[in-house]
């Protein structure tokens, strides 16, 4: 048989319907399909001037328990870039970790777009520690130095980790020392608080986080992120820095209608906790699997594991995922709203398989 159609491995099942690649392969959570339906009624003021946007914004105050300012915006990098830009001087810095999805992801955007320089750091397991940020506040007041002026970390981390409540405390206060500001990129914020159990107002406003990316993409909504100041002066020219980056949507209501959508009945929790366990099932499963080592149990929705060199090609052909460490073989599967059972327990057969094939 000629080597493109021999089967990769004798007991290979048939893909699973669900992507592993990436938490926003899936499609759309069906009440954030009905919103979208139901928004759809009739004519709307454009531009955030609606019903809808109102409301949303309405929902998040009551979610954050404050007076927070939203700005919704058309996803996650333009929410990120939002916000950095209305805190920041083209002279100042950003220290966050250099794996950080404003650094490595969004193809210079923020930097683009402040002016600013980003100052990625050092770190084990994509947390921002107080010690890799502490060789730089010598820099504020120098003149030849950029002026670090906010704190940037990713909740959860691009390394799947989940801080704690303190360890975020701690940044915001070594933040406001330094007359900073904390900024979160909550691209997976509903992750996160689904794994701590805790909520907006205990883990977002009362540790001092004061700005933040509200991410709802990857947890069900078809796009738009918004920007939520926690601080709501830090807004001040909030609603002009969105307009200039192109990020003020015309049909502002279809981005509202989603975020109310899955914060009723804390929708996006329950969304979130089920990508969660579907994480950890598969790690569970494949740590079984002989060849297979999982970094670390995920606290979120993210499994990084190392698999033999060999097998990766195979199974990215049969089910596709994105390398993390080609070096290392250390790759990446990501679990969401719309991952079942069926689908963790046939990928996991399918690694089993393509291993047992590349080490026969
Ligand atoms: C941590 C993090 N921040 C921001 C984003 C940006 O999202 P978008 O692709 O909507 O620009 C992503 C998306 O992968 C992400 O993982």
């Amino acid at each position: 048989m000629p080597a493109a159609d021999r089967p990769i491995a004798p007991d290979l099942p048939p893909p699973p319907a669900a992507s592993f690649a990436s938490d926003n392969a899936a499609g759309v959570a069906p009440e954030v399909m009905d919103a979208l339906v139901a928004a759809n009624a009739g004519p709307a003021l454009a531009y955030g001037e609606d019903r809808w946007t109102a409301a949303a914004v309405a929902d998040l105050r009551e979610a954050f328990g404050a007076p927070v300012e939203v700005v919704p915006c058309w996803g996650g990098t333009g929410a990120n870039v939002v916000g950095l830009a209305s805190v920041l001087q083209p002279w100042e810095a950003v220290i966050c970790t250099d794996s950080a999805h404003i650094v490595t992801d969004e193809a210079g955007a923020p930097a683009r777009f402040t002016g600013a320089t980003l100052v990625p750091v050092p770190h084990d397991d994509g947390k921002l520690r107080p010690a890799a940020v502490a060789p730089y506040m010598h820099w504020r007041g120098e003149v030849h130095h950029p002026q670090p002026r906010v704190l940037s970390i990713s909740q959860v981390t691009e390394l799947g980790t989940v801080y704690t409540d303190d360890e975020v405390a701690e940044l915001a206060d070594l933040a406001h020392a330094h007359d900073m500001v904390l900024h979160l990129d909550g691209a997976r914020i509903a992750n996160a608080l689904a794994a701590s159990g805790s909520d907006l107002r205990r883990s977002i406003r009362d540790v001092g986080v004061d700005l933040m990316t509200f991410g709802l993409t990857k947890d069900g909504a078809m796009y738009g992120d918004a920007v939520v100041y926690v601080q709501p002066a830090l807004a001040a020219h909030a609603h002009l820095v969105r307009k200039q980056a192109g990020q003020l949507p015309s049909k502002a209501r279809f981005v509202a209608a989603q975020i109310s959508a899955l914060l009723a009945e804390d929708r996006w929790l329950v969304h979130a906790r089920h990508a969660n366990a579907m994480a950890a099932r598969l790690a569970t499963a494949v740590s079984a699997i002989e060849g297979v080592t999982v970094r670390r149990p995920p606290e979120a929705n993210a499994v990084f594991a190392r698999i033999p060199a060999a097998a990766v090609t195979p199974l990215q052909e049969w089910s596709f995922f994105w390398p993390w460490d080609p070096a290392t073989s250390l790759v990446r599967w990501m679990t969401g709203f719309a991952t079942t059972e069926a689908d963790v327990d046939r990928f996991a057969a399918g690694v089993a398989a393509v291993i047992a094939a590349v080490r026969a």
